[in-house]
């Protein structure tokens, strides 16, 4: 089932002139990891922005047929460094948008202790934010975001500012969190081995077309190439790659 649609997207600042994306064409289905892939400034998060709903743009946008028209607990944003409340613990940033949207205690204690099993920090759930590492950090603001089951997960690099090591991690949980919780997820990298990892779908920008340009199936998705010991899937995947480096250079 489709669960977004864009036609003839085109997006605007307010406080400019130019047209950053013209006349753009995408569709997420439930249940998909749709990746957007391209050059820096060539108008991704401006994409992501207009999905979660912080800024208005032109053409149709929808989610489940309805316009988004503003910021909605249905699409969960995560971002490279995402804030979350440092004066708080892990559980209750975690718990936090379940008690603002009035859930009981009991229901919240239940989801929040699911979601901190799920990415690994049930030993840290009465830590404060600010005594986490990045990698950890990156992980409540997921859960926090999960945590009000939101249909589709907005994410924008997010894992850029962690290390090789724990970037591989976190792809690994991502993978995992999305077969359990059956989201569909929207998600921006500069990585194309990330993106190959994680993605159902590649969308791909190039820096003039201030639009998607294509979008292809990846028959490599959950492929760890680390531990990859295959040399001709190897060299179909880094075909594959280059192919795709094609498309965001031309
Ligand atoms: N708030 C804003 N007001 C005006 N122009 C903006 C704003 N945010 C971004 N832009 C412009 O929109 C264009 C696309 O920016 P965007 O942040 O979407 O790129 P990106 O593909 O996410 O890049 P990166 O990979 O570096 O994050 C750039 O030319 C940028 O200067
Ligand atoms: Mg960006």
């Amino acid at each position: 089932m489709e669960l977004v649609r864009a036609e003839n997207l085109s997006i605007k600042y307010p406080n400019s002139d130019e047209t950053v994306i013209k006349d753009t064409n995408f569709t997420i289905a439930d249940n998909e990891i749709f990746v957007l892939v391209g050059p820096s400034g060539c108008g991704k998060s401006t994409i992501l922005q207009a999905l979660a709903g912080f800024i208005q743009a032109d053409g149709l946008l929808t989610m489940n047929n309805e316009t988004i028209t503003g910021p909605d607990w249905r699409r969960g944003v995560v971002f490279q460094n995402s804030s979350l409340y440092p004066w708080f613990t892990v559980k209750e940033n975690v718990g936090f948008g379940l008690k603002a949207r009035k859930f009981s205690s009991v229901e919240i204690d239940q989801r929040v202790k699911y979601l901190l099993d799920l990415i690994g920090l049930s030993n840290q759930n009465n830590m404060k934010t600010f005594e986490l590492s990045g990698g950890m950090r990156q992980r409540v603001a997921i859960a926090r975001v999960l945590a009000n089951k939101s249909p589709l997960l907005l994410m924008d690099e997010p894992f850029g500012a962690l290390d090789a090591f724990t970037r591989a991690k976190m792809q690994k949980l991502i993978l995992d969190i999305w077969q359990q919780e059956k989201t569909s997820i929207f998600m921006i990298t500069h990585d194309l081995n990330e993106a190959i990892r994680c993605g159902n779908k590649i969308a791909i920008m190039n820096a003039h077309d201030k639009k998607i340009t294509k979008i292809q199936d990846n028959p490599f998705q959950n492929i760890n190439l680390e531990e990859l010991n295959d040399f001709e899937l190897e060299k179909k995947i880094d075909n594959y790659r280059k192919d795709i480096l094609k498309l965001i250079n031309k």
